[in-house]
């Protein structure tokens, strides 16, 4: 069983793998593969939701799918991604959000998309034992302050700020840290800056780990962004498996005899 702790403490030459999963059987996959850690993240809402962000994404959709990932997951950390204002409004009503998801989805941890409004609420639900891993860089839940998915850390300023807040976050508890679409020498900049790890996505190879959007991986969406990796053809597969069940269907191959069942005591029913 991968726990936060041997997260926080792993060598830096043993990279750290993390992927997202929203449902059991995918989560059963990619813990037999043995990556570290799955996130329920709240990219669902792009991902399997159909949205076309992730802010209408609730805590009841990621408990729902919190349970059941972590009911597929013998081996994995399993961390609970914290939808949009589920957090961060009232102390008390995010200490009881996230509690939920360690108590009824049998989460090992809560990922917070982090800036400075986290910093306290990291250091309080980590003192009640709710782990935390911070997310900086790209925040997808702030698309309408940003106005989209853009890069960031680009400037001096920004970067300043980004390492600060990345300390801020450390010295207040977070085990890890999530750094999304940021310039490659700033995420390593700031992972020799830490001591707890980073997980980088789009944010090049000098982080501790990676996390990639399983859909992405797979080849399930029609678009992913461009430092994703897609490593299969799912859709595609998808559709010549559905596409052949059609066909069989319509011209009568489906079902044969071997799908089928004759009982003898009801041939004369009519
Ligand atoms: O929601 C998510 O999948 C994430 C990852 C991209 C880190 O936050």
């Amino acid at each position: 069983m991968v726990t936060t702790r041997d997260i926080r403490e792993r060598a830096a030459d043993e990279p750290i793998t993390m992927l997202t999963a929203y449902d059991a059987p995918t989560a059963a996959v990619v813990d037999d593969v043995g990556i570290d850690i799955v996130l329920v993240g709240d990219s669902m809402g792009n991902a399997v939701l159909g949205h076309d962000s992730t802010l209408p994404v609730t805590l009841e959709e990621v408990r729902s799918r919190t349970g059941a990932v972590a009911r597929a997951t013998d081996d994995a950390l399993v961390v609970a991604d914290m939808p949009f204002l589920s957090f961060g409004v009232d102390e008390a009503e995010s200490v009881e959000n996230a509690g939920r998801m360690l108590k009824e989805a049998d989460a090992d941890a809560v990922k917070l998309e982090s800036g400075a409004h986290t910093v306290e609420l990291t250091r309080r639900l980590t003192e009640l034992g709710i782990p935390v891993m911070a997310h900086l860089g790209l925040t997808p839940q702030h698309v309408n302050e940003t106005g989209g998915y853009q890069r960031q850390g680009t400037d001096a300023d920004a970067a300043e700020r980004m390492l600060e807040l990345a300390r801020e976050h450390e010295d207040a508890g977070a085990f890890s840290l999530v750094l999304e679409h940021v310039p490659a020498n700033l995420a390593e900049q700031i992972t020799e800056a830490l001591e707890i790890p980073t997980i980088g996505i789009g944010a090049g190879s000098d982080t501790h780990g990676q996390v990639l959007v399983i859909t992405d991986v797979l080849g399930l969406d029609e678009w992913s962004p461009p430092f994703s990796k897609q490593y299969a053809d799912l859709r595609g597969e998808m559709a010549e498996a559905i596409g052949a069940y059609k066909r069989e269907v319509e011209n009568g191959e489906f079902p044969a005899e071997e799908h089928s069942h004759v009982e003898d005591d009801v041939d004369d029913v009519y």
